[in-house]
């Protein structure tokens, strides 16, 4: 098998006293579509956190691309969409276009202009997010479906390989949680993005992912949705915690 591209080993962490992650090992493969699920105080953001390096490792190891965390530095090949990120109030003074187009500054740095490659790169990730009719809109007029398509159009215009999500779907409705999945998974199938994909939802998700990752503290399932789903409430309860089984018999 080819190298994962992103990598952990024993890693343990903690704020204060008490553990929060213990003894994470876990490999994720180019071309993965992984949920990562877990109750509330798991540990999954800051997992993510750490992944992405604004939290500073205490023991183990992370390696992305193949290099050691403390030496990376290819930063634009991965992207990250918050839950957080779909704050813009009504008024806020941007449209659609100059909210994807940050996504290239950060790459290109501020005072730079936009080529002609750029606009058309901009517009691409616009359109492949089903965005298209709302390119000069302004994004505090959208609905919060609407402007988190929106923020994963941001994160797409760097061309990254792997976009890590922390819940990017919490306050949209049932429907459009249904396209935004669909549309993560074209990005996955026809353009070959990874994808980290945090949620709640496991029940939904199940149908989407290519592998499920299971949280709680330490690591208690990572594989097959499908064979998941499968086990017992009483496996389940053990893997998850008793909040589990309602919620993956759903589908
Ligand atoms: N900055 C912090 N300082 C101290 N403790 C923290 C901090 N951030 C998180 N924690 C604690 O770490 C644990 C894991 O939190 P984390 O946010 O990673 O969980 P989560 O799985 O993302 O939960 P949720 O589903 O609610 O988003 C929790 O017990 C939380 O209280
Ligand atoms: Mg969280």
């Amino acid at each position: 098998m080819s190298v994962p591209i992103l990598s952990v080993h024993n890693l343990d962490y903690k704020y204060t006293q008490a553990p929060v992650l213990k003894n994470i090992n876990m490999d994720i493969h180019e071309g993965a579509f992984v949920g990562l699920v877990g109750p509330n105080g798991s540990g999954k953001t800051t997992l993510i956190r750490l992944l992405l390096g604004i939290q500073r490792i205490q023991s183990g190891n992370i390696e992305l691309f193949g290099t050691p965390i403390q030496k990376f530095k290819k930063w634009n090949k991965i992207s990250f969409v918050s839950q957080k990120a779909n704050t813009f109030n009504k008024g806020f003074p941007a449209t659609v276009y100059e909210v994807v187009s940050m996504g290239l500054t950060s790459k290109k740095g501020y005072l730079s202009f936009f080529t002609k490659k750029d606009k058309e790169k901009i517009i691409a990730a616009i359109n492949s997010v089903g965005m298209g009719d709302y390119v000069h809109q302004n994004i505090g007029d959208l609905s919060g479906g609407q402007q988190q398509r929106v923020f994963i159009a941001r994160s797409l215009v760097s061309d990254p390989e792997l976009i890590i999500l922390d819940e990017p779907t919490v306050g949209v409705d049932t429907e459009n949680v249904e396209r935004f999945y669909n549309m993560l998974s074209r990005l996955n199938k026809e353009r070959g993005i990874t994808l980290l994909l945090v949620s709640h939802d496991i029940g939904t998700i199940t149908s989407y992912v290519t592998d499920l990752l299971c949280l709680n503290k330490t690591i208690h399932y990572h594989g097959d949705p499908k064979t998941f789903q499968q086990k017992s409430d009483e496996e389940l309860s053990n893997f998850y915690g008793h909040s589990m089984h309602s919620i993956t018999h759903q589908h």
